[in-house]
């Protein structure tokens, strides 16, 4: 059965912007569609929701629109006892509400010049819209919808995906939070940094497993930097400072141009989780940059940490190529999965490539995260046009290709209910067809035999854009 929750209709001309056609188009309808058609078959024992997040566009956009600025939408699709029931909504945040209100679009993009004359926003210079469409985290019983530079973290109840409104830690928060908070599976403490134009450049922050807000301090840097992501061990959190970020000065004339310093080294921060700023310790590798982080743990003395390394982070690549590939040299996703080392006895630092396939959007078993994991699932990259499972441990891999035209960007792991190896589940993935149709496709593989292809293909009954990262909440952590 569908039912039409609401309609807004998409108020968006014709355009040329590969972001607003095809794929990338917004949908109009909030829907809840339950006893989904499948193909092939859900399995009984996968039980949870698979939530993604990523944005979808209302108004005409002022000027040049990019991915990344559509307002949240949450796509999600809820497996139990062999059915689903797909939902969407908006996140409705203060921005999105705003221009609900106004009816047109009030801040400017990412590839806009700032307005002084909109009401203040967000981001790093407080121009944007804090759309909360980058990821998902499940803390203390809710998602949290997060944004991409750094913005307010949107509680959002799991299962009907009603935005219930920002999440302060009961008035504690003190800054932003950036797009990849981590929680601890053990503890159920949630992990942030965020990062800053304005010092200081970067801060830390603990909140217990019951929402109290335990530790926040600030992270000394030599100035204001743009790391995306982080990771944790048991004992540590590990931050970083990496050699692209906003030209030092042309942001004091408040230019925000994004550039590449190949002579600085990539530097990482262990902290002890409750440490104290006087507690960091750097570590110097090689210089690169790093979207996704695919896990972390402790070794003896070592910390060591897995992530996908881009290749040749250099945003000057694209110049003169056009505005396609300017908007896109922001997302340069080309990386390779990488390992590091940090000595905690000696200082010393190691990085050595484990793979030279191309690939991103990193997704492990969540349960294990901060533990030491033998597998993780990435797409390719930049076609996302399947997945690849890792063996760490054998150091082997192997593949499933969505097929001609077919895509999806992160693959979440669903533990099988009564699961015991790290791999016992299922890959599940909204996959979308460029040659187009009204309707979406989740599938379901096998995480043991990703190559032996789907053993369900559930239908969903309207299109879902192309979005960025998700989440999977098992069956037994949902509030009943
Ligand atoms: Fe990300």
């Amino acid at each position: 059965m569908l039912k039409v929750e609401r309609e807004i209709p998409i108020r968006i001309g014709p355009t040329e912007n590969l972001f607003l056609r095809g794929v990338f188009a917004p949908t109009a309808r909030e829907i809840t569609a339950d006893n989904l058609e499948v193909e092939g078959e859900i399995p009984r024992d996968l039980c949870g929701i698979y939530l993604r997040n990523g944005p979808n566009p209302i108004f005409q956009p002022r000027d040049r629109y990019h991915w990344f600025d559509g307002d949240g939408m949450i796509h999600a699709i809820e497996f139990r006892e062999g059915r689903a029931t797909y939902r969407n909504r908006w996140i409705n945040t203060e921005g999105f509400r705003a221009e609900q209100q106004a009816q047109r679009a009030i801040w400017p993009g990412l590839m806009d010049k700032p307005d002084p004359h909109v009401p203040r926003g967000a981001g790093s210079d407080g121009w944007l819209k804090d759309t909360a469409n980058t990821d998902l985290v499940f803390h203390n019983g809710y998602a949290l919808a997060l944004w991409y530079q750094c913005g307010m973290p949107y509680k959002i109840e799991a299962r009907t995906l009603e935005t219930l409104g920002i999440e302060t830690f009961r008035g504690a928060l003190k800054r932003t939070v950036s797009a990849h908070a981590k929680v601890d599976p053990v503890t159920g403490e949630l992990l942030f940094f965020d990062y800053s134009t304005k010092p200081p450049w970067m801060t830390y922050t603990v909140v217990s497993a019951s929402g109290e807000l335990k530790h926040h301090i600030p992270i000394e840097l030599p100035g204001p930097r743009l790391p995306h992501d982080m990771a944790f061990t048991q004992h540590y959190s590990v931050l970083m400072d990496l050699p692209l970020f906003w030209d030092p000065e042309l942001l004091a004339r408040g230019i925000h141009k994004v550039s590449y310093f190949p002579d600085l080294p990539s530097r990482f921060a262990i902290v002890p989780r409750y440490g104290e700023a006087g507690e960091v310790r750097w570590f110097e590798t090689s210089p690169s940059y790093i979207y996704h982080v695919v896990n972390a743990w402790e070794d003896g003395d070592e910390i060591v940490m897995d992530a996908c390394r881009v290749v040749g982070p250099e945003p000057k690549s694209a110049r003169g190529e056009g505005e396609l590939a300017r908007m896109r040299a922001f997302l340069r996703l080309e990386a390779e999965l990488y390992r590091w080392r940090f000595n905690l006895a000696t200082g010393a630092a190691r990085e050595e490539r484990l793979d030279d396939q191309r690939t991103e959007w990193p997704t492990i078993h969540r349960g294990k995260m901060g533990r030491r994991t033998r597998y993780t699932y990435n797409s390719l990259v930049p076609h996302f046009e399947g997945v690849v499972k890792y063996d760490l441990e054998r150091n082997s891999s192997e593949r499933f290709l969505f097929g001609p035209g077919r895509a999806a960007n992160e693959c979440p792991f669903a533990p099988r209910l009564g699961a015991s190896d790290e791999d016992d589940g299922y890959l599940v993935a909204f996959v979308s067809d460029a040659n187009g149709g009204d309707q979406g496709e989740v599938i379901i593989l096998n995480a043991k035999d990703i190559a032996a292809g789907p053993i369900g293909r559930v239908k969903i009954p309207q299109r879902v854009p192309v979005g960025f990262h998700t989440l999977w909440i098992p069956g037994e952590q949902l509030p009943a």
